[in-house]
């Protein structure tokens, strides 16, 4: 479905849900193919006009072993940071939009719902709640000036927006502060003006001033250059409903029957000692997260603060279950998935899809695929027609023992003035972003 590559997309890709027959490699070309891909297809001059200007991994370097790993640029003074905005065409301007007041909020969110990602076939289109907006943008030490809006002078009316939050994320041994970019959206009628490269330059020159020169983001598209590759997989949880709104289809020799029999799921969980996570479980929790990312070549170094902002349980945003042992009350495993609802487009019985995503989880008692295979019976108790996940971290331990199918789209993951040796594989990444 609507596919930031993100996983709005259907999994059009797998009509019956039986992926055995799909290795996971058959679906991720190499890097080194997509550029080629890319470069085939764009043989003159230029083709990235902006991401070329950029501290960013460069498509001429991708499997060139000797241009060295690590930052592209060193930091400047800040007071040698620009220090007024960029220019807009005349007719906007900027605003900062302070997401803990209702009506902007809601302005982001309508902006969000009406222009956001799509799926390739324009059937599927993210709808972010507005208390999902405010929890992934308003996190332990946000900058309220990193959550970036244009407005048309005038009216007033909300056309685009880009928003930053400070993250500390490692990267391999090292630890950096850093920004994570998310929700550039420009309005429909504004689009291939170039105004995205102005946005994305004018939270670039915020974070400088914050003493901050690297980020992390995601997108759907191929840019200049990604750290990994990465794909959504779907697991079933309503078949009906996404055979009805063209989510997925019914493969050649199956039939609705099969299908419901096949995504049935049990009643209740199997873990013993399985309960929601509470506020007192954060030190617990954070430790064992600290410890499980720690295997990771890039992972965010969380804190306690953060853990429990990012865990916490919170309503239609974000859950998060663990696993008690009831002998000894040690906490020995969680999973956390967030709701993350797509629009059905053009549909005349459904207007919305519920997600959810696979967020972070360790296992070291519960085996991962009951630990999962539990979240997907919570999540489909909980009425959510699909489950889906990356193939980051371990998650291709147990995608296709589960059920999961492909969906169709990459996810490339990004670092802003870190370039890689060699791109990553999606199990060395221990990074969601939402
Ligand atoms: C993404 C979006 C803001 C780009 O705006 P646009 O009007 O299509 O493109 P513009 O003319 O303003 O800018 C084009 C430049 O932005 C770059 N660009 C496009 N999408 C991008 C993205 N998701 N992230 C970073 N840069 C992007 C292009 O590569 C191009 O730069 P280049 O010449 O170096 O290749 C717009 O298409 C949009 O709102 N799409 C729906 C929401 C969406 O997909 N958001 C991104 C989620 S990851």
């Amino acid at each position: 479905m609507a596919d930031k590559g993100t996983g709005s997309g259907s999994d059009k890709g797998n009509p019956n849900g039986d992926s055995n027959e799909n290795p996971v490699s058959d679906y991720r070309n190499t890097l080194e193919n997509l550029v080629q891909q890319f470069q085939n297809s764009n043989p003159m001059g230029q083709q990235h006009k902006f991401w070329e200007t950029q501290p960013v991994g460069q498509f001429k370097d991708v499997g060139n072993a000797s241009v060295p790993e690590g930052s592209i640029e060193e930091p400047t003074p800040i007071s040698e940071v620009k220090q007024e905005p960029y220019n807009l065409p005349s007719s906007y301007e900027w605003t900062v939009c302070d997401m803990n007041l209702d009506e902007v909020c809601a302005e982001v969110y309508t902006l969000l719902t009406n222009n956001y990602v799509e799926d390739d076939d324009h059937m599927f289109r993210f709808n972010y709640s507005k208390e999902f907006l405010r929890w992934a943008l308003c996190s332990p030490g946000f900058f309220s000036n990193w959550h970036i809006g244009v407005r048309v002078k005038g009216s007033g009316k909300l056309v685009a927006f880009i928003s930053g939050i400070p993250v500390k994320m490692r990267v391999r041994d090292q630890v950096f502060k850093m920004a994570e970019v998310n929700f550039l959206c420009v309005h429909k009628k504004l689009r291939s003006k170039r105004l995205a490269p102005v946005m994305i330059k004018e939270v670039t020159r915020r974070i400088h001033l914050e003493n901050i020169w690297h980020a992390a983001y995601t997108a759907g598209v191929l840019l200049p250059t990604p750290m990994s590759t990465c794909q959504y997989w779907h697991r079933t949880l309503n078949p009906k409903k996404l055979i009805d709104v063209g989510f997925s289809r019914l493969g050649d020799r199956m039939t609705m029957s099969r299908a419901i029999k096949l995504y049935k799921l049990p009643t209740s969980t199997a873990s013993s000692g399985l309960r929601k996570m509470e506020r007192r479980d954060v030190p617990a929790i954070a430790l064992l997260l600290r410890n499980y990312l720690s295997r990771y070549d890039v992972a965010p170094d969380f804190d306690e603060e953060e853990v429990e902002h990012w865990l916490l349980p919170r309503d239609n945003v974000v859950d998060c279950y663990l696993v008690e042992s009831p002998e000894t009350h040690e906490v020995t495993d969680f999973f956390s998935f967030y709701t993350l609802p797509s629009s059905i487009l053009h549909n005349p019985n459904y207007s919305t899809l519920r997600a959810a995503y696979t967020f972070y989880y360790v296992s070291t008692k519960t085996p991962l695929l009951q630990l999962i295979n539990d979240a997907l019976i919570i999540a489909k108790l909980n009425d959510y027609d699909v489950f889906n996940a990356l193939d980051v971290m371990e998650n291709e331990a147990f995608l296709k023992e589960l059920k999961f199918g492909p969906g169709d789209g990459q996810l490339f993951y990004y670092l802003y003035n870190y370039r890689f040796r060699q791109a990553l594989k999606p199990s060395e990444l221990g990074l969601v972003l939402l």
